[in-house]
């Protein structure tokens, strides 16, 4: 039984994550801005789920989470960010807001969580699991800041690998795809037209969420560093 905190846990694949995670048996701690949702989570799995709302955005926010995760379950030894959005335009339309809010939230957040409980998955001989995409690893048009934010998620990644690869697993899942809420962050009508159908025929979240239990529970002496996973035949 695992002890792990799942940031953006209150909707698509985090959501999911939790829910197969508490079926196996681990305790999760979420976090995410929606407490309403956040609360009906909890309220379907008693003893077993505990959140805070917060802003993965906002520093003090990140350090009251994994405050509160270790006061909820006594120690972390997971730690999945998963919270992030990608708002998709073309370069020439794009808001500067929208840049700074996929940059802050999907880089500087991982970064935010990760400071604040890589000292103790360390201890724990714990798991840090980035949630990628396949825009780790190739650049989409309409969607170039939200590609750069994910490849920075892989390097992250990697970087943690070089310093702690010996100490604790490292793995970043990297999805094409996912029927979630995510795609309807994008605010251009025109490319919401056309991606909408692309993202509802994609992978089931629960198929996300079957891929952090895979990796979370590998044999000891095993990490799995990555995993792509897209929608196929
Ligand atoms: N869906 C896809 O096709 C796809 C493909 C590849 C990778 N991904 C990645 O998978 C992750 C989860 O996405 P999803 O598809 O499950 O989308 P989603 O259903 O829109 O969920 C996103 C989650 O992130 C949280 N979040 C967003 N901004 C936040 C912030 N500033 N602070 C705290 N939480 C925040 C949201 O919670 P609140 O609104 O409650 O804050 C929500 O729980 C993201 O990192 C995304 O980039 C998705």
């Amino acid at each position: 039984m695992k002890n792990i905190i799942i940031t953006g846990g209150s909707s698509g694949i985090g959501a999911a994550t939790a829910q197969i995670l508490i079926e196996k048996g681990h305790r999760v701690h979420l976090m995410g801005r929606n407490q309403e949702k956040l609360e009906a989570i909890a309220l379907s799995f008693p003893g077993s789920c505990s959140f805070t709302v917060g802003d993965v955005r906002i520093v003090a926010d990140c350090q009251r989470t994994f405050e509160d995760a270790k006061t909820q379950m006594g120690s972390v030894d997971v730690l999945i960010n998963n919270a992030g959005l990608g708002i998709f335009d073309p370069l020439t339309q794009a808001k500067l807001e929208d840049w700074h809010e996929q940059v802050d939230t999907n880089i500087k957040g991982v970064l935010n969580m990760i400071h604040f409980s890589l000292s103790e998955i360390i201890s724990r001989k714990g798991h840090i699991i980035n949630l990628g995409s396949v825009a780790s690893h190739h650049v989409f048009p309409n969607s170039g800041i939200y590609c750069a934010t994910k490849h920075a998620v892989l390097a992250i990644g990697e970087s943690l690998k070089v310093e702690h690869g010996k100490q604790i697993r490292i793995t970043t899942i990297c999805p094409g795809a996912v029927n979630t809420p995510f795609i309807h962050a994008t605010k251009n009508e025109d490319l919401l037209k056309e991606y909408v159908p692309n993202f509802e025929k994609g992978l089931n979240p629960k198929d996300i969420a079957a891929q952090m239990a895979h990796v979370i529970e590998a044999p000891e002496g095993i990490n799995i560093s990555e995993i792509i996973i897209r929608p196929g035949v």
